[in-house]
């Protein structure tokens, strides 16, 4: 039994919880990571064995870039002063659980990291051997990055440094395209167009799978940890600026894993079926039909996460939610309305509350920048409907200046 937010006993665990979504969608992701390593490396002559120390060292580089990812980007200070030291807690509790499980995928990067050694033989030009240095150069330094990073403050003051993170992923980033860059020159050495794909195919694979651990060995626990509302509305944006993310990695992966298996398949189903390498990428292929699934379900079923209002803050009691004293409804129309916004906001009283719906993509990003300039803050902002039919609302608190 665990707690939800408002803090009633939850009975959704065992067998019928729907939190197994995403676990799955790991291990999916996990098997279709395996099988590539397993086609690049057996295409190197390499056995199965090495494909799986290849991939071990794949993985703990993708637990980490995904990790920093989250740990740089998507754990952020709260807009609301009164709930800053709550959400430190918790920003704290997720680097410590991070620190343990980011731990071992350092220690699991660097004992498979002599696998490195394999390519002297098959790296046996200039070029090859250029980018073999540098791939253990780079190895190095991300480790480096990452080893310091964990060396963090656990002062709540320090609670939201971003920097060390962000240095550390984007060490770990440069680190992964070098290595399929060589990867991708060793088959195709005449082929630049491989190399690129691979590159991004990889750090796609390393940023999905990183996330994905992260929210669930590093978010949940660490939010359950640090049950609190503010918490819950934060691990909930971290939560869905992942979800952005994976909106593009998911179809980047398919797009470039389609356009690298066409030398093996030459998109005939009847090659693909009938060579060991076509029926590897038809595996993946299924493989990502379920994670599109999993990944369409998740929110729709609620089971990204067993915290009642992670996985959708609608979900969370309505105290939460501030009821609006004015109402634009602006969907239809070209532009979010700001003259009309200015003027309903200029009639209201401060902290009072102003309900916009839009159905203007650009408001997405503009009005969030246009409030902060007005002095007026934005209290939610999301979207509802899909499509064509996907409009945003938001929820504006007039400012007190
Ligand atoms: C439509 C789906 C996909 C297709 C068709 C596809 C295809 C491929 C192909 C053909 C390769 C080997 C390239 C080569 O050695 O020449 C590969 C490698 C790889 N794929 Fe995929 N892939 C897909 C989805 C995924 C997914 C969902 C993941 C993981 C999230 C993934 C992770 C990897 C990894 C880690 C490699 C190894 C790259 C290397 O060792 O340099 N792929 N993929």
């Amino acid at each position: 039994m665990n707690t939800n937010v408002i803090g009633k006993p939850r009975t959704a665990d065992g067998l019928l919880d729907r939190y197994w979504l995403p676990k799955v969608a790991l291990v999916f992701i996990s098997i279709a990571s395996f099988l590539g390593a397993l086609l690049t490396m057996t295409m190197h002559g390499a056995q199965p064995l090495e494909a799986f120390v290849r991939w071990l060292n794949f993985a703990a580089l993708g637990a980490l870039a995904g990790g920093m990812m989250w740990w740089g980007w998507f754990m952020r200070r709260p807009h609301d002063a009164a709930e800053v030291s709550t959400v430190a807690k918790f920003a704290v509790a997720q680097k410590e659980r991070f620190r343990l499980i980011g731990g071992g995928a350092l220690l699991v990067a660097v004992l498979t990291a002599p696998h490195l050694l394999w390519f002297d033989a098959w790296a046996n030009n200039p070029v090859a051997r250029g980018l073999w240095f540098a791939n253990i150069a780079a190895f190095i330094v991300a480790i480096a990055l990452v080893a310091r990073t964990f060396m963090f403050s656990r002062d709540d003051a320090h609670a939201f440094d971003a920097g060390m993170a962000r240095l550390s992923a984007i060490g770990l980033g440069l680190t992964l395209i070098i290595t399929a860059t060589l990867d991708a020159y060793l088959t195709f050495p005449t082929q630049p167009l491989a190399w690129v794909l691979r590159s991004i195919h990889v750090l796609a694979f390393a940023l999905w799978i990183g996330g994905a651990i992260w929210n669930i060995f590093v978010a949940v626990p660490a939010a359950r940890a640090t049950l609190a509302m503010p918490v819950v509305i934060s691990a909930a944006e971290q939560l869905e600026r992942f979800r952005v993310v994976v909106r593009i990695l998911l179809p980047t992966l398919v797009i470039t894993g389609l356009i690298q298996a066409y030398p093996y398949t030459g998109f005939n189903l009847e090659t693909a079926f009938a060579t060991f390498f076509g029926q590897l990428i038809l595996i993946k292929l299924g493989l990502v039909i379920g994670l599109v699934g999993i990944f369409i379900t998740c929110p729709l079923w609620r089971a990204c996460s067993p915290i009642k209002g992670m996985c959708d803050l609608k979900d969370l009691p309505s105290a939460a939610q501030p009821t609006p004293t004015q109402r634009i409804d602006n969907r239809g129309k070209g532009c979010a309305g700001f003259v009309q916004i200015q003027k309903a906001l200029d009639g209201m009283g401060p902290r009072d509350v102003l309900e916009l719906l839009s159905s203007d993509r650009i408001s997405w990003w503009e009005l969030p920048a246009w409030l902060e300039q007005q002095g007026h803050r934005l209290l939610k902002q999301e979207r509802q409907g899909r499509w064509l039919w996907q409009s945003y609302r938001f929820l504006i608190e007039k400012g007190t200046g």
